[in-house]
């Protein structure tokens, strides 16, 4: 196996005295996808959010590269190439495509007072990074509010691949899809993950994770309990893990069924 872009060592977080997290560790490799399981209030998105440069960890060391980092703020990670994709996407509905893929770092042409935003350009890197990610968009400058759901996270994944990221983070992807819409999703993790990005793929879904998994870690309460790999684990097992075990098994035999 290759050596990791970033780990996470031991990790905790505090907020006041609940604590969010209570010693986790993690790390990405290139060209993998490394899924971060766990029920609600586990700490997935705490967790991500020290891995972001949004919190800064209680205790615990951070290496990028295996030298200690720390990340004073979002801007910080995403320059050693750490990039979040959040549900809400942060992208302007009403604007076209090509705006919200270059978001304020537009490509420019002519010098000095004859410097503009140069359209053209910006249109046909639009199409093409959306066409390697398996997106033909009808035109560059549809409006981001007519897409799909998948289609919108496809524009903000492939925004941050072109843009340079190493670690793709995409906190609950396809919690809010259908079926269709999720597969693309799923295919466009797979596309990032084949360019060497590492990807961190948060999800309540173990379906979801197991289509694309490298490998799994499960979060519980603030710790981890453990990481799998691909082949190493079956789906029932992650999933009682993420439920914590039991509580599952004690709903299953009163509904007399499987959950
Ligand atoms: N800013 C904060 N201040 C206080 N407590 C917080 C803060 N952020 C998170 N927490 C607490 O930390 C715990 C973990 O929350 P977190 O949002 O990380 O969970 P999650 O796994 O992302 O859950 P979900 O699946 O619902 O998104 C929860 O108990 C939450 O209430
Ligand atoms: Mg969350």
């Amino acid at each position: 196996m290759t050596s990791p872009i970033i780990e996470m060592r031991d990790i905790e977080k505090h907020f006041g005295n609940i604590v969010a997290l209570a010693g986790v560790s993690f790390d990405v490799r290139p060209g993998e996808c490394h899924c971060l399981l766990g029920d609600n209030g586990a700490g997935k998105s705490t967790f991500i959010k020290t891995m972001s440069g949004v919190h800064k960890p209680t205790r615990g060391e951070i290496a990028i590269d295996g030298q200690r980092a720390s990340f004073a703020s979002p801007r910080d990670a995403m320059n050693a190439g750490i990039a979040t994709v959040y549900q809400d996407l942060a992208m302007i509905p009403l604007m076209s495509v090509t705006r919200n893929f270059f978001m304020g770092r537009e490509p420019t042409k002519g010098r000095w007072i004859f410097r503009r935003f140069d359209i053209e350009r910006a249109n046909q890197v639009t199409l093409e990074q959306m066409r390697a990610m398996g997106i033909n968009l009808r035109e560059p400058d549809q409006a981001v509010g007519t897409l799909s759901g998948g289609e919108r996270q496809t524009v903000a994944i492939a925004r941050a691949v072109y843009f340079g990221a190493r670690v793709l983070i995409l906190d609950e992807p396809t919690s809010a899809l259908g079926v269709r819409q999720t597969a693309n999703v799923l295919s466009t993790i797979d596309k990032v993950r084949r360019n060497g990005i590492g990807v961190v793929f948060i999800t309540h879904n173990v379906r979801h994770a197991m289509a694309v998994g490298d490998r799994f870690t499960v979060l519980n309460r603030g710790r981890t309990l453990g990481t799998a790999k691909r082949g190493e684990i079956k789906a029932d097992e992650l999933q009682d893990l993420m439920a914590g075990g039991q509580e599952m098994v004690e709903l299953e035999g009163s509904l007399g069924g499987t959950v």
